[in-house]
């Protein structure tokens, strides 16, 4: 028996080069795993209406955890279109995988550290070393939703709150709800996990990120939460900041910060933005972590145009592959693996067309794998 079974889950586009190239470096390093392919993507909901079947679920039921490789996601009219004839106008919506995975596995951490290692000629500026906390199930990606605007929701609201009375003059067919739901528990517990890593790994700062002088409720519970869960963690300091000037202060001071801890919809644009400071979506690797089960991903989508061309930077999937070791127990593989991309990276012999080379997505991992 293997001593782990880890859901293998290409999904789309890119996502199949980039899994390889995981593959590679996980057989150098010797983990004692079973790897057990996983149906998820596009070509399922076109011919299944469902992008995440539920014998998928069930393989992820039974693992210690998930590799994802990337994932297409289309507006819904586009989505409907693409369907086979006999399964459209049958009212499938399509809802992204790794969203319905990340809620219906509670996987309430997106971990994503962004970090920028020397000699990538692509680092906005040289020692970023930040890590994004971001919540993962609530807020905006609650999936809450309404289009049209029921009379009877509209009135319920109308009596609980008069600021909705200013859209009176707007038919209900020409008013869109996206309810921001955000819980004490959800923000406690990203809280929680983002002072716990600054604890664990000797950060000094914890900087939480929202906009509570506007969203008053959501934001306001988060900052909260926030002052209440820091009194927990003397000598690690809470940051305040919104994220219109977050942006800003990424892009001016990006060394003052080290671990920042945001709602969903909020991480979801910042850690991109960080990302980018260190490389762009070619470095961003990410940890979606619950209590029991975890979801590892590249952040970066599935870049149709690149599929099985073997072009794009695995890179971020192997710091992936970094996270899920980690998390899975592995530290001496985990660092050895960190170690050996770190060198690929300073050496510079092998890049790919982002960094300004030519090499091939597997070239980067037979590199890296011969590193470790
Ligand atoms: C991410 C992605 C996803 C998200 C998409 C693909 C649904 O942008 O993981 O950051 O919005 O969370
Ligand atoms: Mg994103």
């Amino acid at each position: 028996m293997p001593k782990f079974k880890i859901a293998w889950m290409p999904g789309d586009g890119v996502g199949n080069d980039v899994m390889e190239a995981a593959k590679i470096v996980l057989d150098k390093i010797d983990l004692d795993a079973k790897y057990i392919p996983a149906d998820i993507g596009w070509e399922f909901w076109r011919r299944e209406a469902d992008p995440l079947p539920a014998r998928t679920k069930e393989i992820l039921r039974n693992t210690d955890c998930a590799l994802f490789g990337a994932i297409t996601s289309k507006p819904k009219e586009e989505a409907e279109a693409e369907l086979i004839p006999e399964l459209r106008g049958k009212g499938h919506i399509y809802s992204s995988p790794i969203v319905q995975l990340r809620q219906e596995f509670n996987l309430r951490t997106n971990l994503r550290p962004c970090k920028a290692y020397p000699g990538n000629p692509l680092n906005f500026k040289d020692g970023i070393d930040i890590v994004v906390f971001r919540e993962n199930t609530e807020d905006l990606y609650s999936g809450v939703e309404f289009h049209p605007l029921p009379d009877e929701l509209r009135e319920c609201i109308k009596k609980h709150n008069p600021k909705m009375k200013k859209f009176d003059k707007h038919d209900g067919k020409d008013i869109a709800i996206s309810l921001r739901i955000n819980t004490r528990t959800g923000c406690r517990n990203i809280i929680t996990a983002a002072f716990d890593y600054a604890k664990k790994t000797g950060r000094k700062s914890v900087t939480v990120v929202e906009k509570p002088n506007v969203i008053r409720e959501t934001s306001g519970l988060m900052i909260r939460t926030a002052r209440e869960v820091s009194r927990n963690y003397p000598g690690i300091e809470l940051w305040e900041t919104n994220i219109d000037a977050m942006c800003m202060w990424l892009i001016k001071n990006p060394h003052d910060y080290s671990v920042l801890v945001t709602s969903n919809m909020f991480g979801d644009i910042i850690s991109d933005l960080c990302a980018q400071l260190v490389g762009g979506l070619g470095f961003a690797s990410s940890g979606n972590i619950g209590d029991n089960y975890a979801v590892f991903e590249p952040t970066h989508g599935s870049a149709p145009k690149y599929a099985g061309q073997y072009k794009v930077n695995p890179m971020a999937t192997l710091l992936t592959v970094v996270l899920m070791l980690e998390w899975l127990g592995e530290i001496d593989k985990s660092k050895s693996l960190e170690y050996a991309i770190a060198q690929v990276i300073k050496e510079g012999k092998v890049r790919t067309y982002d960094m300004g080379g030519s090499s091939t997505t597997l070239d980067i991992a037979n590199a890296v794998a011969l590193k470790i």
